[in-house]
């Protein structure tokens, strides 16, 4: 099949179009590289050894979209181009209703001027909102609760009724709960211009030393251990479902909203966990209010993905961390990268060094340390807080508490 992958430098679209090409199909990116960089197709390029075209747009140029589907003739369209940010979409809605509304209804009508009949689309959990206790179904009510989740709302509803009015069409709206981790050759991974908000991308830039702690929001939400719990999915399975996606929307007409998870929910204490075993450093953290417009947990059910799809997640929360780690420290790491790591732990009064060590490159330094220029200190100051002083931490968790007491005393 020939197929234009929108947004297909971007983090998910490049695992995505790795696969395509593995699979030998003809395909085009069409991406404005707004949040990612061409370099990323070179390096695709080189892992599949094969050529595609690149058209460098912004999809709501119509005039160049058009051009793109008239040279290209595409049977079927991944669309991953958009803006992905909460936090982002809060302070500028007009910019995300464009991007990814507007932008959307242009492919849409390209699409059809140009008989392409096939669409896997990008969508989210987030279209959900709050999915309460159990793991959410495909037909639980779609509340999101920020503009970014909007888009994809309006965006989904848009291509239903596209394939409502035209016969021949079909889509598959794929719902990524939370995509983590990178190809295992370590040549592509997350790697947008902007700095990231999510969990995973932070977790690996504290554990490399880059960020001296990660702020964890919120350690009193009702979950395994107080801190928010999510359907972490490794990218690679995530591009995966897009190949099966794309079969199944080949052969059919209409539309299909589909979950892509695990059906396996990880709390951020469990997600740093696992950080710290696939890294062998240490993470430091504080918990501090939750953050707006989170949900407390996130987890999909993905019978339907099976069923329809005949895809399930194969890779673990290790795996994940492992090559998130291997990306953040590999060839390509950029920005990135890894320093040495220096921990302290003091008493709770920052009177006295009880401990020091250094992870990574450098040997321990004893004699440089003090509480003064030490880093992390803060935080591990506050780790260092035992169970029996939960009335200065009042409303932790029970859990996170337990947990800040062996990171007081790792050995
Ligand atoms: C993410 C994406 C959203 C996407 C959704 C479903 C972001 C900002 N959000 O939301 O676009 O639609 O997955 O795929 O990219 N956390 C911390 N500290 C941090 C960052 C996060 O404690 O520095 C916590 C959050 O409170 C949450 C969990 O980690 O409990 C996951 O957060 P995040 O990675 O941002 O994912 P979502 O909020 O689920």
């Amino acid at each position: 099949m020939k197929i234009m992958v929108t947004g297909g430098a971007g983090y998910v679209g490049s695992h995505a179009l790795l696969k395509l090409l593995g699979a030998n199909h003809e395909v085009a990116v069409f991406d404005n590289f707004s949040n990612s960089s061409p370099d990323v197709l070179e390096r695709v390029r080189k892992l599949a050894g094969a050529n595609f075209r690149i058209y460098r747009g912004d999809i709501r140029n119509t005039a160049y979209l058009e051009q793109s589907f008239a040279e290209f003739q595409p049977d079927a369209v991944m669309h991953f181009a958009g803006l992905k940010s909460i936090g982002a979409s809060n302070d500028q809605p007009l910019d995300y209703y464009s991007q990814n509304v507007t932008g959307s209804i242009e492919v849409l009508k390209v699409m059809q001027r140009h008989d392409c009949r096939h669409m896997v689309f990008s969508s989210s959990a987030t279209v959900y909102g709050e999915c309460g206790d159990l793991p959410c179904d495909e037909n639980h009510s779609l509340q999101p609760t920020n503009p970014y989740g909007r888009t994809k709302y309006f965006v989904e509803e848009i291509i239903r009724d596209w394939t409502t009015s035209w016969r021949d069409a079909s889509a598959v709206l794929l719902r990524y709960f939370n995509p983590v981790g990178a190809d295992p050759s370590g040549q592509i991974g997350e790697d947008g211009t902007d700095t990231p908000n999510n969990l995973t991308p932070h977790i690996a830039r504290v554990a490399a030393g880059l960020s001296d702690r990660l702020n964890i929001y919120g350690g009193d939400y009702d979950t395994i251990d107080g801190t928010g719990e999510r359907d972490y999915i490794h990218v690679d399975d995530l591009a995966q479902a897009h190949l099966a996606a794309l079969d199944y929307a080949g052969q059919r007409t209409g539309c299909e909203a589909i979950n892509i998870g695990t059906g396996l929910g990880t709390s951020v204490l469990e997600m740093i966990a696992a950080m710290e075993q696939a890294s062998g450093r240490h993470v430091p953290y504080v918990v501090v209010p939750r953050r707006s417009g989170d949900v407390a947990r996130s987890v999909a059910t993905v019978d339907k993905a099976e069923r329809l799809l005949n895809w399930t997640a194969k890779q673990g929360i290790s795996n994940m961390c492992k090559t998130a780690w291997d990306w953040q420290t590999g060839q390509h790491a950029g920005k990135r990268g890894l320093k040495p790591q220096r921990l302290i732990v003091c008493d709770e009064r920052k009177s006295a060094i009880l401990e020091t060590r250094t992870l990574g490159i450098e040997k321990p330094r004893t004699s440089s340390l003090t509480a003064g220029n030490a880093i992390n200190v803060d935080v591990l100051c506050q780790v260092s807080v035992k169970p029996k002083r939960t009335s200065v931490i009042e409303g932790w968790h029970p859990r996170v508490l337990q947990r800040h007491a062996q990171q007081a005393h790792p050995d």
